[in-house]
């Protein structure tokens, strides 16, 4: 079976996927940017939820329930604070792709939407972050099999751009 995956201009918190996932710091405790819009949206029963956790370290993804969204889950994972790229930003990033994949398949989960992790608050480069995203997740999909739909989540219409020329140069 083949997955659709597509990319969306969008507030992630109003898709109907199973998952969506966070882009969240380490201790899971809320901020700014998509995680403060996500815990806003699910309501405060996520933060308590996330504080029986014990944080999350860069490049891992933790599991909540989606409480007042549409998704049934949250996939919580902290990106990498950009430094210039020479500090394992590529390796961390490519992480919490992976990982939230990994932990999404675990529930049998069919369909899941990422924001574009790190590159708001945390400065990482869209293009850089986009080429990482698109494929970490296009060789995930072949390890993890339970996906039908994978949406890449963009909130402004460049990163949607971005996405969308990374896609259809065929690497996915
Ligand atoms: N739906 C989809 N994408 C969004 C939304 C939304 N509602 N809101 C923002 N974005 P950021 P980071 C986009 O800063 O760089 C927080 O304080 C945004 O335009 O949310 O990983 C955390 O607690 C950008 O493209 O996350 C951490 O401390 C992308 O989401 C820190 O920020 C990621 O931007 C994480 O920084």
């Amino acid at each position: 079976m083949t997955t659709l995956v597509h990319t969306q201009q969008a507030d992630i918190t109003t898709l109907a996927v199973e998952a969506i996932v966070n882009a969240a710091n380490s201790s899971l405790l809320g901020g700014g940017g998509v995680d403060g819009a996500i815990h806003r949206a699910a309501g405060p029963e996520l933060l308590h939820e996330c504080r029986l956790l014990g944080g999350c370290k860069v490049g891992d993804a933790k599991l909540t329930k989606g409480y007042q969204l549409p998704a049934r889950y949250i996939i919580h994972t902290a990106g990498p604070v950009w430094h210039g790229g020479m500090h394992g930003e590529p390796k961390l990033l490519a992480s919490c792709y992976r990982r939230s994949m990994e932990v999404a398949a675990e529930q049998g989960v069919h369909s899941i939407a990422f924001p574009s992790i790190s590159t708001g608050i945390y400065g990482y480069p869209i293009e850089l972050a986009a080429n990482i995203a698109v494929n970490t997740v296009s060789s995930s999909l072949a390890e993890f099999r339970s996906f039908e739909e994978v949406i890449f989540c963009c909130f402004s219409a460049s990163d949607l751009a971005v996405y969308q020329r990374i896609i259809q140069a065929g690497l996915v």
